[in-house]
């Protein structure tokens, strides 16, 4: 099946380093690389409440694949709510996979309609099942070519597949090893294209779908809408878009929490290590550092890079240093007053007091962070690694609620940290980087609010997406001013570094999401998430800013979440 074996080494032996998908350490390469960057100059946009994705002038995109669409070549669909994109290069410049997750389908919330239900029957032609639901989030591997006229189009080819919350999945590290292997990834967020050429995939708000809590054994409950174990999800789920014949493996030791992200830090024989948020009000940022040593073009670093090594959550002082704490059972105890944590038993001074195993540690990885004087933080999202400078870049997209805490900011802020030393070690510094909203009418259409996605491009730019919820925008009037989510633009260096401008405004009720470049930098991908997701289709354009017809612009034409290509005219 797929492509001959010999072929696929020699696309892994590429590596990921140069879409710079996720990927730090590319040092001098990055300084070479550092021609004009395709997307600039660009005139900035204004904020908008149009149900349109807009871009600058000069700039057009079209849509790749949006929700229900038939993949070439199989039986299965294109999933519901697009969020990270990674594009792993083939041969030449115009011919590629895009892999994709499916983050959630929109069902009905308080004050909001239920886009998914709402628009099902129209677009597949019946009442939705659990089972639909199941199959419409996971991951899509699209294989994608260029056409002549510049088009990106998805292609018939034995790589394009689906996984969903039924897929079986192998687990790696210290939990879930008498599971054997585990059913389904789900809530898959955002992601990470490795230099190994595999992708990550990160499962986040799982608790919608499957009980959440775990025992001090790390012993889960099955229950939820999916009927699945609370154990089995959570984690970082590593994919190889190459091999459909490869068993995507849960990657334990990279911990159980609302895992938005991952952001991977490779040099030459030293460890690898990785940045993840755990999204959700007062949650915690961590870090892994690989056990073994990175040595590119080993076949074995597919599943095994990431199986073994220590998982730090950190620690934000006042004065603007931090310090990891590892997760592990010698760590003393030093709980975060009135925070989430279980039960102690008597006398107990250690994590490995209170949890059963390491693995058990880890499984609880929120409430094990608490128990060790980790920071709660205000829902950390995208975390990024600056290409030319290693240092770390972290959303923060609202303010926390923990006693004393450091996030008072509910339009959120980007933080900067730089590691002391190599990045192994267990101190590092941190900034409030550039602070969200709110609206300052002399920089229009330089503010953002809720940052979520963050991509760096080749030379250090910075490209964010923001998320105000679907309940807030255009309705909650601290956020008004801001109008539709969008993407802005803000360089790292230089006289405007620190100043955003906006290069797209999403339709309405959507959030944009997953940022992605070809190699060449001469396509964008962009997915356009949950369009009308608080008030449904728009059957009258007298209704804007409430509900969508994105992407047919027409009244009454369901909305549907896809991704785009974005391009130069
Ligand atoms: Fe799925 Fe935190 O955004
Ligand atoms: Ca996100
Ligand atoms: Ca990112
Ligand atoms: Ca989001």
């Amino acid at each position: 099946m797929g492509f001959p074996r010999g072929r696929r080494q020699f696309l892994r032996f590429l590596g990921a380093g140069f879409t710079g998908a996720c990927a730090g350490g590319l040092g001098p390469l990055a300084t070479t690389l550092a021609a004009a960057e395709p997307l600039l100059p660009f005139n900035a946009i204004s904020p908008s409440s149009r149900d349109r994705l807009l871009l600058p002038p000069g700039f057009e995109y079209d849509v790749l694949a949006k929700w229900g669409d038939r993949l070439p070549g199989t039986n299965t669909r294109f999933g519901y709510n697009a969020d990270f994109t990674a594009f792993i290069p083939l041969q030449g410049a115009d011919e590629g996979l895009l892999v994709v997750n499916h983050e959630y389908v929109s069902l009905p919330e308080p004050g909001e309609i239920g886009v998914y239900s709402q628009t099902f029957p129209t677009v597949i032609g019946r009442e939705p099942r659990l089972d639909d639901e199941m199959h419409d989030v996971g991951v899509s591997v699209l294989h994608v070519t260029r056409r002549k006229n510049g088009r990106w189009e998805l292609t018939r080819s034995p790589l394009t597949r689906r996984y969903d919350a039924q897929s079986r999945m192998a687990v790696s590290g210290p939990a879930l090893q008498t599971a054997g292997s585990v059913a389904g990834t789900l809530a898959n967020c955002s992601g990470c294209h490795t230099p190994w050429n595999t992708v990550l995939t990160c499962e986040e708000n799982f608790q919608d779908c499957v009980p959440e809590a775990v025992d001090t054994a790390g012993r889960g409950r099955s229950g939820g809408r999916f009927g699945g174990n609370s154990a089995h999800f959570g984690w970082v789920v590593e994919i190889d878009p190459l091999d459909p014949s490869w068993t995507p493996v849960k990657h334990t030791m990279l911990g159980r929490f609302r895992h938005e992200n991952v952001a991977v830090r490779v040099r030459d024989d030293a460890p690898v290590v990785a940045y993840m948020g755990d999204d959700r009000t007062n949650g915690h940022v961590y870090r892994f550092v690989s056990e073994r040593r990175y040595a590119p073009g080993r076949l074995d670093n597919r599943g095994s890079m990431l199986s073994r090594g220590r998982l730090y959550a950190a620690v934000f002082n006042r004065d603007g240093s931090g310090e990891w704490r590892e997760l592990a059972p010698a760590t003393p105890l030093r709980a975060n007053p009135r925070s989430s944590v279980p039960a102690l038993p008597r006398g107990a001074t250690t994590l490995g007091q209170v949890y059963a195993s390491p693995g058990a540690i880890v499984t609880d990885a929120f409430r094990a962070s608490n128990l060790i004087g980790a920071t709660p933080t205000g829902r950390p999202e995208d975390v990024e690694v600056h290409p030319l400078d290693q240092s770390v870049y972290i959303a923060f997209t609202a303010a926390a609620t923990a006693p004393d805490h450091l996030f008072p900011n509910i339009y959120g802020e980007i933080w900067r940290i730089v590691e002391e030393g190599d990045g192994t070690g267990t101190r590092f510094t941190w900034m409030r980087w550039k602070a969200g909203g709110p609206h300052d009418a002399r920089q229009s259409g330089r503010v953002f609010a809720a940052p979520d996605n963050l991509a760096f491009d080749r030379t250090g730019n910075l490209w964010i997406v923001t998320d105000i919820s679907s309940s807030r925008i255009n309705a909650d009037a601290r956020y008004t001013e801001f109008q539709n989510n969008g993407m802005f633009y803000v360089p790292t260096s230089g006289v405007d570094a620190g100043i955003a401008r906006q290069f797209a405004s999403a339709p309405c009720e959507a959030e944009l999401a997953g940022p992605s470049w070809t190699p060449g930098r001469d396509t964008f991908f962009l997915s356009v998430q949950h369009p009308g997701e608080a008030n449904g289709t728009r059957t009258s354009t007298m209704l804007s800013p409430r509900g969508s017809n994105w992407p047919s612009e027409r009244p009454g034409d369901p909305p549907l979440p896809g991704v785009v290509s974005i391009r130069r005219e």
